[in-house]
């Protein structure tokens, strides 16, 4: 057991930190924010999480994990320190490193004992070296201290059961002792560990992140590719996961990838190589294809309406997938102002995401157009002139292709995430767009 302190409680952060007290370490969460705090000790999790609120609740009434905005306390005596705080994109798409810089200095100042800090968050390949040199120069007590790298690798939605089921755990050191200590503290877990160096760990973020937005770009441009030969992108998606060399997930065509990851961490390695006078000429292609796929069914619209001036738009699915309640990069916060601005007059649904969806575009009279939020899909649908499907949710999925014929004024939908049979819809007499499939009237 090691005493354990995390930095920062958003996704990274929080789930590290309840799953290393699951598997029996002793943990405290450190975050700026008192009302997170408090809210954390009653087992309220502060994000979208399944399971996450029921270990929080379970480990804290076990005495295995506390939450404090005392840094000092949390960081004095452990024996490993986590650090996952954020590192948002700046505007010329490198890593804003700041919140990083100021954990180290925190625990610089506050160490009594040896400690291995170890960043989770993902930061530019070398960035470690820097913090670890960083932490040295304003070490205050005469401790040993190193820094490990060991990168997330957790999908939002299925976070703890990512974390306790990890395909691999990466840990990147530059020495036997930080990594025999990591190798202990992960071994709870039963999983594979692959111990490289620093740089190595830290690469292998960006590789592995990076590839699967290529994969998604790849498989969208095939799409667009299929909707001019006549091919349908599912039967060549299916034909093409039986090679194991290829595998069958990430294949799905769609409306291009979204949330806090691949669009950060795709734009992050492109700035890094151009800072280093190398072009990744690969994904700056995943990256442009993502920006058209966007509003690839918008312009399809346009291509068949006159005006969205006046009509009635369905918009089903606002975050950025399902399972979670968060938009950063959503396609819907690429298409609603657009839609907005031609005067439409929205009526969007999704079963978490609306709440966050309504800081950004309250209901009411917005730009041209207007906004209104509904509890079901089937009430965006009644009397709808043009329905448009931006995120696979459950709820969303479940609607029959019958209801758009019953509900919709036209029934006229454009799906960006493939839900629906060709047939299935062609039957119920619904004109549907999707992508990368035939179109049939
Ligand atoms: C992603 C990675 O999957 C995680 O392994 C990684 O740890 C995480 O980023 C991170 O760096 O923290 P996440 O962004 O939560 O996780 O979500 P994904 O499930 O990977 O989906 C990302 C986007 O790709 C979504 O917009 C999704 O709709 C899209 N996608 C995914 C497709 O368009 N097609 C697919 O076949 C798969």
């Amino acid at each position: 057991m090691y005493i354990i302190a995390v930095a920062g409680t958003g996704y990274v952060g929080l789930v590290a930190g309840v799953c290393f007290a699951e598997i029996g370490h002793q943990v405290t969460c450190v975050d700026i924010d008192e009302n997170k705090v408090n809210l954390m000790k009653k087992g309220i999790s502060p994000i979208y999480e399944a399971d996450l609120g029921d270990l929080m609740q379970k480990n804290y009434a076990a005495g295995k994990i506390d939450y404090t905005t005392d840094y000092r306390s949390a960081y004095k005596n452990a024996d490993a320190i986590f650090i996952g705080v954020g590192t948002p994109e700046q505007s010329d798409g490198s890593a804003d490193l700041s919140y990083i810089a100021t954990v180290a200095r925190q625990i610089a100042e506050t160490i009594e004992n040896d400690c291995l800090v170890v960043v989770k968050s993902t930061v530019p390949v070398g960035t470690n070296d820097k913090v670890e040199q960083f932490i040295k120069d304003f070490l205050v007590n005469d401790v040993k201290v190193e820094v490990a790298s060991n990168p997330e690798f957790l999908a939002q939605g299925s976070a703890v059961h990512d974390t306790l089921h990890a395909a691999r755990i990466i840990i990147g050191t530059e020495s036997k002792w930080a990594e025999e200590m990591l190798m202990k503290i992960y071994q709870p877990f039963n999983l594979p560990i692959v111990s490289v160096n620093r740089r190595s760990a830290e690469m292998i973020k960006y590789a592995a992140n990076d590839f699967l937005a290529l994969k998604i770009s790849y498989m969208n441009d095939i799409a667009n590719l299929c909707e001019s030969v006549g091919a349908d992108i599912q039967d060549v998606a299916r034909g093409m996961s039986f090679d194991e060399r290829i595998g069958s997930k990430f294949l799905n065509a769609g409306i291009g990838y979204g949330g806090s990851c691949f669009p950060k961490d795709t734009k992050a390695l492109e700035y890094l190589a151009r800072q280093d006078g190398y072009e990744l000429r690969t994904i700056k292609a995943a990256i442009g294809v993502n920006k058209d796929q966007k509003t690839m069914l918008y312009k399809k619209a346009c291509r068949r309406l006159i005006t969205f001036n006046g009509l009635k738009v369905a918009v089903l699915g606002l975050t950025f997938k399902p399972g979670t309640d968060d938009l950063r990069e959503a396609p819907s916060l690429e298409n609603v102002p657009l839609l907005l601005e031609q005067g439409a007059d929205i009526y969007a649904y999704d079963p978490v995401g609306a709440d966050n969806f309504k800081n950004k575009y309250p209901a009411g009279k917005n730009s041209r157009g207007s906004i209104t939020y509904v509890d079901k899909p089937e009430q965006a649908l009644e009397g709808a002139n043009v329905c448009f499907i931006f995120t696979e949710w459950g709820e969303i999925k479940a609607v029959e292709p019958g209801t758009y014929k019953e509900q919709m004024r036209t029934p006229l939908v454009y799906d960006g995430r493939n839900i629906y049979e060709l047939a299935d819809m062609n039957e119920a007499w619904v004109e549907y767009y999707s992508i990368g499939r035939p179109f049939i009237k």
